[in-house]
């Protein structure tokens, strides 16, 4: 080494000229990236917003009156429901040990300041692989010393579990899973169609309403921030979590009773099963499986011979569960966090990883715990839900991405199922899409269709058809075949007529309401045209200067839906017995009249939920409406001016005591 060289040679000012232009050119390339990152993020950001906008614009309140299955519009709120609600604190993990590694992309990288401080020894690692021919067992390479510059590649590996010790005498333990395909990152394919990534975030047995009451932050947003789609009519086809989602991921439907598919998945591995990620392995995408363990196929079930996706967290998972770490955790921790966050940290990883090769994914989790037993439990994962959903959007980890949340079915267990309504949430699952903003633009009429099908009968076999979509990277194409005729893609229109049958969902679980004609003198008519009175004079009461109270002047239709009697008679299997409790509180049906109504002849129809209160006396009901249930059929044309700009809400009801001219 030159012994002078620390002593600074006068340099020309040529050279510090180019030096300087040197310089700019890469600070203004740093910049002009970090503004494109931004840029990129906050149009995702700013897109959900416009889609919010679109949605609220174009959003029905109810299906048309034409249309064959009329599902009920469950209200998440009902009286009869609330007693069995409960609002559990958010699940806080105990700190049992300092975190002294973390995981960025693949890689686990030693926190330098935290080991100095609990005086960290010893810190050693074993990479993991799955073993091939089973899914329960792992083969471990040997301990090493972590490496000298506190950077650990979890590539070519399954994952990688640490140990060391602190303080005096106290054990540091942790699992980290690689998060790219064993056998390294897939090249680039030549398939030229357009390709999202697509995200499924499954939730065990949360229905629709359950979502909306139990995880009220996540569920706000979904659909108040990123924007999407979340459909009203969203059926289960069969009983419990396999057939369903089975029916999501093959198309098939393979119940209790008899199955399309030839394996029993309780005695057989399932490798040979038609599961749509293989598709996406074909075209290039990395695809991922990460579950709760165990998981939907290895719940008392051999599950996989192979490893099934490019990248399964069945491994690290049950690790995970059988590590002595997770016993001294809080109950559904693994050291200082939620188990689920710990898999959902994971998925953020592979969904990281891939975003910077630019390698397309298909990533399908499901999350049980917290939500198979009772309505109320999933609401403890709420905030860690929610903040993780707005991390990967802020991030822009979803702006190419097809992102779907999800659920079987739901709740089979909890109390809430012994009212008439608890047993529709169990036959009505959660279903929210959000496209990726390219996706709506480079196939505009996929738009229309998912707002239509909003309130349509909608099921797992269409979810499969949207992701058939994907592989063949054609959107919204009406033409194509579909599989054994049954499903169909959320891109295209659902037709009014369809039926339970159309689409192979026994009547058991059949949410479509049958239909009678009430005659016009029933008990039920008069109650039902009662609680339509009161609610739009109601209503009126905040412009009662301006308008007239309005009263009944004739019916002139009414008719009744009701659940069918299986669907009431609660029918289910359970270890493959056909379970019959014909017990059940507070059962509703629907009462649509449509009347006249004086001053000014207005023609209202409305829909009022009647409860039978009272389990032993039928005749004791509750009839209510609410506002948006309520509509005016005839024009009022300048009746309502009055209100027009002060409470344009009411024009529909408002006859002007003093007309506007
Ligand atoms: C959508 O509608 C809701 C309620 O009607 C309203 O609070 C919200 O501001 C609307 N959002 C947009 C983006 O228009
Ligand atoms: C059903 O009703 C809606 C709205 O009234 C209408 O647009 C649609 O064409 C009707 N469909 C059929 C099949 O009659
Ligand atoms: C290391 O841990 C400290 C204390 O928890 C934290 O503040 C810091 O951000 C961590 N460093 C890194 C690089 O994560
Ligand atoms: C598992 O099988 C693959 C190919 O079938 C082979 O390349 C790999 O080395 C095997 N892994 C182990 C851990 O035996
Ligand atoms: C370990 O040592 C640190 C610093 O001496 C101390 O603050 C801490 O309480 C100890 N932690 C445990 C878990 O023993
Ligand atoms: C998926 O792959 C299977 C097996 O190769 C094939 O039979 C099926 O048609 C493919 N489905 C789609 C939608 O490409
Ligand atoms: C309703 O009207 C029908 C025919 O007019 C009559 O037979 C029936 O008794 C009436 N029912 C009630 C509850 O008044
Ligand atoms: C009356 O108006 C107030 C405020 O404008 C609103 O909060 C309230 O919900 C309205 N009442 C009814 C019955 O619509």
């Amino acid at each position: 080494m030159n012994p002078y060289s620390h002593i600074r040679q006068p340099r020309s000012l040529r050279k510090r000229l180019l030096n300087f232009i040197y310089f700019s050119i890469v600070i203004w390339l740093c910049f002009s990236i970090f503004k494109w990152f931004r840029k990129e993020r906050f149009a995702d950001v700013e897109y959900g917003q416009r889609l919010l906008a679109k949605l609220n614009a174009t959003a029905e309140e109810f299906y048309y009156s034409n249309q064959t299955c009329r599902f009920p519009i469950l209200n998440p709120y009902d009286s009869s429901i609330l007693k069995f609600t409960r609002h559990p604190r958010s699940l806080k993990c105990d700190f049992i040990q300092p975190d002294f590694t973390f995981a960025l992309l693949n890689k686990v990288y030693l926190n330098t300041t935290v080991a100095a401080q609990y005086n960290l020894h010893n810190l050693q690692y074993r990479h993991f692989t799955r073993a091939n021919g089973t899914d329960s067992s792992v083969f471990y390479h040997k301990w090493k010393p972590f490496p000298s510059d506190n950077e650990l590649s979890l590539s070519g590996y399954s994952g990688a579990t640490l140990k060391g010790s602190y303080n005096e005498s106290n054990q540091y333990s942790f699992i980290y899973a690689s998060v790219e395909p064993l056998y390294g990152m897939k090249k680039q394919s030549s398939y030229s169609k357009y390709r999202p990534n697509v995200l499924i975030i499954g939730i065990d047995s949360v229905s629709r309403s359950n979502v909306i009451r139990n995880l009220p932050l996540t569920y706000k947003y979904l659909t108040e921030i990123t924007g999407g789609w979340d459909f009203r009519g969203y059926a289960k086809i069969e009983d419990n979590t396999f057939p369903n989602m089975n029916a999501v991921l093959t198309g098939y439907k393979a119940a209790t009773q008899t199955s399309e598919l030839p394996e029993d998945p309780a005695h057989e591995f399932v490798d040979q099963w038609p599961f749509i990620w293989k598709n996406y392995s074909e075209i290039g995408y990395t695809t991922l499986l990460a579950e709760e363990q165990p998981g939907i196929f290895s719940y008392k079930a051999p599950g996989f011979k192979k490893q099934p996706t490019d990248v399964y967290l069945r491994s690290f998972g049950r690790l995970m569960n059988d590590d002595s770490l997770y016993k001294s955790s809080s109950p559904y921790c693994y050291s200082n966090l939620p188990e689920a966050v710990q898999v959902l940290n994971t998925i953020e990883r592979f969904m990281a990883v891939h975003d910077s090769y630019q390698t397309p994914y298909f990533a399908f989790s499901f999350l049980w715990k917290l939500s198979h037993d009772s309505t109320s439990e999933i609401e403890r994962l709420d905030t860690h839900l929610a903040s993780w959903i707005e991390r990967i959007h802020r991030q822009g980890l979803l702006r190419n991405t097809l992102f779907f949340v999800t659920s079987d079915h739901g709740n089979r267990f909890d109390d809430i199922r012994s009212t008439l309504i608890g047993r529709y949430e169990e036959r009505m699952p959660f279903l929210f899409l959000r496209p990726p903003e390219a996706m709506l633009r480079n196939y505009a009429q996929i738009e229309k269709a998912l707002t239509r099908n909003l309130y349509r009968l909608s099921c797992h076999f269409d979810f499969y058809e949207t992701l058939v979509d994907v592989v063949l990277g054609e959107f919204g194409d009406e033409s194509r075949p579909r599989f054994k005729n049954r499903g169909r893609s959320l891109f295209t229109e659902i037709p009014e007529s369809r039926t339970c049958e159309d689409v192979d969902i026994e009547e058991h679980f059949c949410v479509c309401q049958e239909e009678t004609v009430l005659p016009l003198n029933d008990s039920l008519v008069t109650k039902s045209l009662e609680a339509i009175i009161q609610q739009i004079n109601t209503e009126l009461k905040n412009a009662s200067q301006l308008c007239m109270e309005v009263a009944l002047k004739e019916v002139l239709a009414a008719e009744k839906l009701s659940a069918n009697e299986k669907v009431k008679n609660n029918n289910r299997y359970d270890f493959d017995k056909l379970l019959s409790e014909t017990k059940v509180a507070n059962v509703i049906s629907f009462v649509r009249v449509t009347l006249k109504a004086t001053p000014n002849d207005a023609i209202f129809e409305g829909v009022v939920q009647i409860t039978q209160t009272s389990a032993d006396d039928p005749t004791i009901i509750s009839a209510t409406t609410s506002i948006n249930s309520i509509s005016r059929i005839n024009a009022y044309g300048q009746a309502a001016n009055c209100v027009s700009l002060t409470h344009r809400y009411l024009e529909k009801f408002c006859t002007c005591i003093e007309p506007l001219v």
